[in-house]
């Protein structure tokens, strides 16, 4: 696999990287992205039927089990090359930030730091009356498990269609954007507001824009350069091409 010179140069120990990730990075490690269908068990069920407020209104027991279901599925996976060698590139920059739309909390386990995670996170419940996060909780026979500080129900810490993201992310997100002087968009299909515009805002603030992705997106047409083809075969010959010339 081979990089052309230009785009080996931007990756000078100087450059600002930051990468934006969405679902296709997880899933060489078996975690079907978004908009595969869902399989087993929740054949019958759509995503947008679920991730929504509204489903957990209707249907709170049923949306926790969906989301009890995914964390099972979630927990056996492993991070993949592609999360290792995102890894492996920030230890080579100084200004390095990764901005994720995964819940999967791949990006931790493979060691990745400062993770901004603009859809939380599976592995994570909040109480729906405080907003009290928690990492862990009692399973009990009544679903959504309570609140242990003051009985309310518990949600899935994420964010779900028709919701605002956390605000506080999104507005270190389009910082870090903005400051950009390489943008890697990898795995996403680049459909989804707000987080689809940071590819085009990078580039509109002098970014050079780079695309990870075995298929054509909305932001293909802008992208500097296109690597076609599945991120954990692409990231780890990228990163170490790039060390190498660190190290020359
Ligand atoms: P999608 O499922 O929409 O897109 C996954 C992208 O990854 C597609 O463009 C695939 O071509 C690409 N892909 C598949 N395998 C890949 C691989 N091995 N390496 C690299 N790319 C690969 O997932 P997202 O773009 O993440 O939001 O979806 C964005 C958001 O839509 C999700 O976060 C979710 C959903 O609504 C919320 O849950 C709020």
């Amino acid at each position: 696999m081979e990089f052309s010179p230009s785009l080996l140069l931007l990756f000078q120990r100087s450059a600002r990287i930051v990468v934006l990730t969405g679902a296709g990075i997880s899933a060489e490690s078996g975690i079907p992205t978004f908009r595969e269908a869902q399989t087993g068990l929740w054949e019958t069920y759509n995503p947008e039927e679920l991730a929504t407020p509204q489903a957990f209104q209707r249907n709170p027991g049923l949306v926790w089990d969906w989301y009890a279901h995914r964390r099972e599925i979630i927990a056996k996976a492993q991070p993949n090359p592609a999360h290792r060698a995102l890894t492996d590139l920030e230890s080579l920059f100084p200004e390095f930030n990764l901005i994720t739309q995964n819940i999967d909390n791949l990006h931790r386990r493979a060691g990745s730091s400062g993770v901004i995670e603009l859809h939380g996170n599976i592995f994570r419940s909040r109480c729906i009356e405080e907003g009290t996060r928690f990492i862990e909780w009692e399973e009990a026979d009544v679903k959504p498990p309570r609140c242990p500080d003051c009985g309310g129900s518990l949600r899935p810490d994420v964010v779900w269609f028709t919701e605002a993201l956390p605000q506080e992310a999104l507005y270190t997100a389009f910082n870090h954007a903005e400051n950009a002087t390489v943008f890697l968009s990898v795995g996403t299909s680049a459909l989804v507001q707000p987080a689809a515009s940071l590819p085009l805002v990078a580039k509109s603030s002098g970014a050079h824009l780079i695309e990870v992705n075995p298929d054509t997106t909305p932001i293909s047409r802008e992208a500097d350069y296109i690597l076609r083809g599945r991120a954990g075969e692409i990231l780890p010959v990228l990163v170490e091409r790039i060390r190498l010339m660190h190290s020359s």
